[in-house]
């Protein structure tokens, strides 16, 4: 059942797999059960994807070999009067990512974000920012892969790192 995947660049027609992803991304903790469309349609998330894929926007899908979306990482340059979680300054790329429950710990996560970071920099971003809340394993990916903390919020931290 399980494979290899790779990853593609995203495309304007991912979005409805981008909003999987992201309905994933708001209900990592076990249990959660956020329906898609509250998520979809909510202030805090909808800002991440709606209109996808405007101009400064890019991400990756990590694809099975049969060519099914398994995960995406993107992002987006949110404004300073409209910020995502983890906003850190103008122009600063924040990034989401998620891996369809079948395919986590196969390292399709690591892989994304590395690619993702990768991508940033190749578009002349420097630095690029996420959000974690502070109970998600995610966390120590992150870490491990070279972000860290640079605001701490109750619940959720906001980390970065430089694309170089
Ligand atoms: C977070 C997420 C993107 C990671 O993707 P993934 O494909 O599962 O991650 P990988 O397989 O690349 O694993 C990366 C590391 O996390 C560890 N890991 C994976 N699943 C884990 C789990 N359930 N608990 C603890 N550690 C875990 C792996 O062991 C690996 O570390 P290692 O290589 O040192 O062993 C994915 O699990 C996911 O979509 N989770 C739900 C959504 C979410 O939380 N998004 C992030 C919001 S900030």
């Amino acid at each position: 059942m399980y494979g290899d995947f790779s990853l593609r660049r995203a495309a304007q027609t991912d979005a409805m797999f981008l909003g999987d992803m992201l309905v994933e991304a708001a209900n990592w903790r076990a249990g959660g059960v956020r329906p898609r469309h509250e998520v979809l349609t909510s202030a805090d998330h909808r800002r991440y994807l709606a209109g996808w894929k405007r101009t400064a926007d890019d991400g990756l899908v990590a694809t099975a070999s049969d060519d099914v979306p398994v995960g995406a990482a993107w992002y987006r340059v949110l404004p300073q009067n409209a910020p995502g979680f983890g906003f850190i300054g103008v122009a600063v790329p924040e990034l989401i990512i998620g891996v369809h429950p079948l395919w986590r710990a196969r390292g399709v996560g690591r892989s994304l974000l590395r690619g993702i970071v990768h991508l940033a920099g190749s578009q002349g971003h420097a630095r690029i920012s996420l959000s974690v809340e502070r109970d998600n394993f995610a966390r120590n990916l992150y870490r491990a892969e070279g972000f860290a903390v640079v605001r701490e919020g109750e619940s959720r931290d906001t980390m970065a790192r430089g694309t170089a």
